[in-house]
């Protein structure tokens, strides 16, 4: 058996740098090499300034820092890094296809493909290739087609090994992860290459906590964890709406139903809606996939998770408007929080995209605060939605590095990401900056209600 020591990883992203990192940390016997296509990335994550690496998440940086130039190596050379590591972790972005056949549902596979290919073309000797990426279930069959098809002869192994980090807390969850999931064939070579990345992951995770299964069922394990957690928060929101209508306080019903241990007090917390990169492109995939078999019903049903999280969106917009008198033409209505959780700095899918452009497209002037997001990445946020110019974007939104700044003058605040330090602010300091009556939209059920009527507000939460 071949002692692994050399292992490399396609894509510095959110999943590849921070799942690294963790490796490189508990396995100091083993080389990892990070490689990426985008010079800027990579150029980040060796910043001599740690702070200044391209992810944000709480734990990381030590992380980094501490490996960094041991065992951890962040690279732009793709060929050399393949060509050296015994393990290959593909972890590139798999986003929605936004064309063709499958458009709007299907992943869009072309990045896998350029790493298979490339894989093939550069292996001199036998690799083990690992999806890390979430993939639709049996793409691992095209992987393997590729590799087998246009390879130097040499033997590959095709595991499937989805990551069940959360951003925001991905380090804690790669150091004490619920379980590790591994996918392989069940042939001799499959089953020795399944050993070879049970004993990585073996350095710091209980063996009984490392699954084992085929490549399907690890394929779809990750599709169905993802649509299991979304739907919880579309059931509860759904039950926000009823909340509302019917003087029940949906705080108290989740509280209520979660302590019931069948459902469980975790994913209950009612919302603007859900967000980030994976639960609505997973979601997608598996309602696209069961399509493909024709299986309609099945279909329909897992698409409605999606359906009430737009929905969600649209009714936190649309009260906005309602309680500032029908109109928030002109009025400055400031947004706390731009990234879709707490926690961390990536925007992708948050429900504050989709709040802002609903209210630009009603002439409001959107001011936001958030303590990680950078004004570039806002903008480009709206600016990809193509609702309207980039230039009538740039002037409906300013973005601050001050809270208090950002709600001067303004008609309203939106909370629309859960960071703890907006519990901690001045708010009569705030409330005195602002235009009366000054309006709270709590799209995150996080502030005080008492307090604030006490000092004047008008708060309006989700579900009470
Ligand atoms: P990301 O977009 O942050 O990172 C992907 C990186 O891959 C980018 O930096 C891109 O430049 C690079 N890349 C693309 N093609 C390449 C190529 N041919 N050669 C070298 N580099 C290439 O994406 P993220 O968030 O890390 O997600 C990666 C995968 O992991 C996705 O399939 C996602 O569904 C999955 N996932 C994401 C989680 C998350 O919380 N973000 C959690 C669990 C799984």
């Amino acid at each position: 058996k071949t002692k692994i020591t050399k292992i490399c990883c396609i894509g510095a992203g959110y999943v590849g740098g921070p799942t690294m990192a963790v490796i490189a940390k508990k396995c100091p016997h083993i080389q990892v090499t990070v490689v990426d296509l985008n010079t800027e990335r990579i150029a980040a994550w060796n910043d001599e300034n740690v702070a200044n690496i391209p992810i944000y998440e709480p734990g990381l940086s030590a992380i980094v820092e501490e490996a960094r130039g041991r065992n951890l190596f962040f690279s732009t050379d793709v060929e050399k890094a393949i060509e050296e590591a015994q393990i290959i972790f593909i972890s590139v972005n798999t986003p929605t296809k936004t064309y063709g056949k499958g458009k709007g549902k299907a992943a869009d596979l072309k990045y896998i493909e350029l790493c298979a290919r490339q894989i093939a073309k550069i292996s001199k000797d036998d690799k083990i290739v690992v999806e890390k990426s979430t993939l639709p279930v049996r793409t691992a069959e095209a992987i393997k087609s590729i590799l087998d098809n246009t390879g130097n002869g040499v033997q590959f192994q095709i595991l499937s090994n989805p990551e069940f980090l959360a951003e925001g807390t991905a380090v804690t969850d790669l150091l004490h992860p619920d379980r590790i999931l591994i996918g392989g064939e069940s042939t001799p070579e499959g089953q020795e290459a399944i050993q070879a990345l049970v004993d990585v992951y073996s350095n710091w995770v209980p063996e009984e906590k490392i699954l084992t299964t085929n490549v399907w069922s690890s394929e779809l394990s990750k599709l169905t964890a993802n649509a299991f957690l979304a739907q919880r928060i579309s059931s509860i929101n759904a039950l926000s709406e009823l909340c509302e209508k019917t003087g029940a306080d949906v705080n108290e019903v989740a509280k209520a139903i979660g302590m019931d241990s069948r459902i469980g007090p975790k994913f209950l917390k009612a919302s603007v809606g859900f967000g980030g990169s994976c639960f609505q492109k997973d979601i997608l995939n598996l309602v696209y996939i069961a399509k493909s078999y024709g299986l309609d019903e099945v279909a329909d049903y897992w698409e409605q998770v999606i359906i009430m999280n737009d929905y969600q969106k649209k009714r936190f917009s649309t009260k906005i408007t309602q309680t500032l008198y029908n109109t928030v033409a002109d009025k400055k209505i400031t947004f706390f929080g731009w990234a879709f959780k707490k926690d961390t700095n990536d925007t992708r899918e948050s429900a504050a995209i989709y709040v802002a452009d609903d209210l630009i497209a009603e002439q409001a002037k959107i001011a936001v605060y958030d303590p990680k997001v950078s004004k570039e990445k806002i903008l480009a946020d709206l600016d990809y939605l193509k609702t309207r110019s980039p230039e009538e974007n740039t002037a409906s939104l300013s973005s601050y590095q001050n809270p208090y700044e950002a709600c001067q003058e303004s008609h309203a605040i939106a909370v629309l990401t859960e960071w703890d330090e907006f519990t901690t602010y001045d708010w009569q300091k705030i409330y005195d900056s602002m235009l009366k009556p000054a309006f709270v939209f709590d799209g995150r059920n996080i502030l005080n209600k008492t307090a604030l009527e006490t000092i004047g507000f008008i708060y309006q939460a989700i579900g009470s």
